[in-house]
C-alpha cells in the first residue's frame, strides 16, 4: 500500500530519510483494519525522522500518530494512538512500556493501519474527515493539558507559549471554549493576529512581561520559552509540560519552583475516554480544529519540511484518497 515513511533517520536533515512509496507491513493478529480517510501531520513525525523516540532497529517504519478513516464492517472512527503492551490493565499513558503508533507499529501515514479493538472510538458526523484526524494527538494533548495536568477551571487565566502549533491552537481554542482568559505568545505577528481571530483574548512577543501572572502555563516549546514559563505563573500556579520543540534541557530554575509552590505537571497524550471527552466538547461548543492545509500522500514531504521551518499554523491534513 501506498504510506509515508522512514526510511533511515538523521538528526541535523530529518528530511532525508523519508519515503513515500510502497510497503505492506504485516497486520498485527486480532487487531482491526481502518481504511484511512485522513490522518495528521505532527512535530512527533518529525522527531522520529530525527532518530528520537524511533529505535533503528525498527526501520522502515510508517509514520504518523493520528487517523480517521473506516473498519471494514463500515463503521466510521477515530484512532486512538496510544498502545498499551501486552497484559497492561491501568491507564495506557502511564505504561512505562506503551508506544505510539508509528514508535513499534506502523502509524497512519497510509493507505491503511491496523489496532488493537479498544484502540478506536466512533467519529462523530459532526466533524469532517480533516478535522476529526486532527484529535487523536494534538487536540488529546492539549484537552488533557488544560483541564486535567492543570487543572483550569473556568474564569482562569492560561499563557499558551508558541501559538502557532498544532498544540497550542488546540489549547488556545480549548480553553476559550471552556471559559478561561486565554493568552498566548508567538515569534511572528502573523501566527499572534491568528491567535486573536481564533479566540485568544491577548497575544504577546515571545518572552514579553505579562500584565500579570497567570493560573497556568501551557508548554510544548521547550527551552526556549521555559524560564518565561516560570516567570509568568502566579504563586501555586502550574506549568503543564508536553513538549519541548526548542530544546529539553533549559536551566530548571529550582528556586523559583519551591520559593514559588510552583507545580510542573508533565503530561503525554491522554486516555481513551480523554479522546472521547474532547470530541464530545468539539460537537457541544461547534468549535473545530484549525487546519492549515490538506495535502495528499506525495505532500508530505512538503509539508514537514513547512512544520520543521515552524511555518504552520494549526494542523496539516494528509488524504491518502487525494
Ligand atoms: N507529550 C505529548 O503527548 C505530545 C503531543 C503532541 C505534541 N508534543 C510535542 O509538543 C511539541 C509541539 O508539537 P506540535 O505538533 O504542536 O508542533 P508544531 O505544530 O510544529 O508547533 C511547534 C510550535 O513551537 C513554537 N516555537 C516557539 N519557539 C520555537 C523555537 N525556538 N523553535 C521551534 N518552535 C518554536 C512555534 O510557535 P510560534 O511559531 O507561534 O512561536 C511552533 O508553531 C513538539 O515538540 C511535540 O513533539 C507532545
Amino acid at each position: 500500500m501506498r504510506c509515508a515513511f522512514a526510511r533511515s533517520q538523521d538528526p541535523a536533515d530529518p528530511l532525508a530519510g523519508l519515503t513515500v512509496g510502497e510497503l505492506d507491513p504485516e497486520a498485527p493478529a486480532g487487531w482491526v483494519a481502518v481504511t484511512v480517510r485522513a490522518a495528521s501531520l505532527n512535530h512527533h513525525d518529525l522527531w522520529s525522522l530525527r532518530g528520537v523516540g524511533l529505535p533503528a532497529d525498527r526501520l522502515p517504519m510508517i509514520l504518523g500518530t493520528d487517523a480517521a478513516g473506516v473498519l471494514d464492517d463500515g463503521t466510521e472512527v477515530v484512532v486512538h494512538a496510544v498502545i498499551p503492551s501486552e497484559g497492561w490493565y491501568g491507564e495506557e499513558t502511564l505504561d512505562p512500556r506503551r508506544t505510539l503508533l508509528s514508535e513499534r507499529y506502523p502509524g497512519t501515514l497510509a493507505e491503511r493501519v491496523w489496532v488493537p479493538a479498544r484502540n478506536v472510538v466512533a467519529k462523530d458526523p459532526a466533524l469532517s474527515w480533516a478535522e476529526a484526524a486532527c484529535l487523536p494527538t494534538a487536540y488529546l494533548t492539549a484537552y488533557r493539558m488544560l483541564f486535567d495536568a492543570a487543572g483550569l477551571r473556568p474564569g482562569q487565566t492560561v499563557l499558551v507559549q508558541g501559538a502557532g502549533g498544532g498544540v497550542a491552537t488546540a489549547a488556545i481554542l480549548l480553553g476559550r471554549a471552556a471559559g478561561l482568559r486565554v493568552w498566548c505568545t508567538s515569534r511572528t505577528e502573523a501566527r499572534r493576529a491568528r491567535a486573536l481571530e481564533l479566540g485568544a483574548h491577548d497575544a504577546f512577543e515571545t518572552g514579553a512581561r505579562l500584565p500579570e501572572q497567570v493560573d497556568a502555563v501551557m508548554e510544548t516549546v521547550g527551552e526556549a520559552t521555559w524560564s518565561h514559563s516560570l516567570r509568568s505563573l502566579r504563586p501555586g500556579g502550574t506549568v503543564a509540560v508536553a513538549g519541548a520543540t526548542s530544546g529539553a534541557m533549559p536551566p530548571a530554575d529550582l528556586s523559583r519552583v519551591f520559593f514559588r509552590s510552583l507545580r510542573v505537571a508533565g503530561t503525554t497524550m491522554g486516555t481513551r475516554e480523554q479522546l472521547v471527552a474532547v470530541q464530545q466538547m468539539l460537537v457541544a461548543t461547534g468549535v473545530r480544529p484549525v487546519v492549515d492545509s490538506v495535502v495528499p500522500l506525495d505532500g508530505v514531504r512538503g509539508a514537514l519540511a513547512r512544520m520543521a521551518d515552524g511555518d504552520v499554523t494549526g494542523k496539516i491534513v494528509v488524504e491518502p484518497g487525494i
